[in-house]
């Protein structure tokens, strides 16, 4: 699924097409989430995931979402991200809606984690889990 935007923008889930070694870059030295993750892990990661998305500017990947999925259910979204060159542009916004309003999980639950951009997810219907929500720590 490709869906051109303006100005030579476009967003695609289509895994051929990531950037790999892009995506490490930036997750593993600029996010607050992901800093120092090993590229075998990253590489692993936009493999095996359920849906990748990746937004391109004239063909250079500047942005990035994951999607994992029990494929009926339940979704969760992850590793999201817009070079910051072009952030403040609506492209973040952008991101979300094709990740999560476009294709096979578009009518499913969704779920993330974020620090700060709650505000950000809320636009797309997120909102603070319910009481029926737990979450185990990952162990260590
Ligand atoms: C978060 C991020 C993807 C937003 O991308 P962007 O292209 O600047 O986003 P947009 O231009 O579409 O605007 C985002 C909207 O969400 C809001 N927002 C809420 N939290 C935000 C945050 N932490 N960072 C940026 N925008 C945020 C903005 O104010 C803006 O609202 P508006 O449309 O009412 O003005 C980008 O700043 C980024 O990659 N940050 C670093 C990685 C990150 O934090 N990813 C999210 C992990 S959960």
């Amino acid at each position: 699924m490709r869906e051109e935007l303006e100005d030579g923008f476009e967003l695609d889930d289509d895994l051929a097409r990531i950037d790999a070694a892009e995506v490490h870059r930036f997750l593993s030295t600029e996010s607050y989430w992901a800093k120092g993750r090993p590229y075998e892990t990253q590489e692993r990661l936009v493999r095996e995931a359920n849906r990748v998305v990746g937004l391109y500017h004239e063909g250079r990947q500047i942005g990035f979402a994951r999607a994992v999925s029990d494929g009926i259910a339940i979704a969760y979204l992850a590793d999201l991200y817009v070079l910051p060159e072009y952030r403040g542009r609506g492209f973040g916004k952008q991101l979300v809606r094709f990740s999560v309003e476009e294709g096979a999980f578009a009518r499913m639950r969704w779920i993330l984690h974020t620090a700060d951009a709650h505000s950000l997810y809320e636009k797309f219907g997120f909102g603070a889990p319910s009481a029926k929500v737990m979450e185990r720590s990952k162990p260590g």
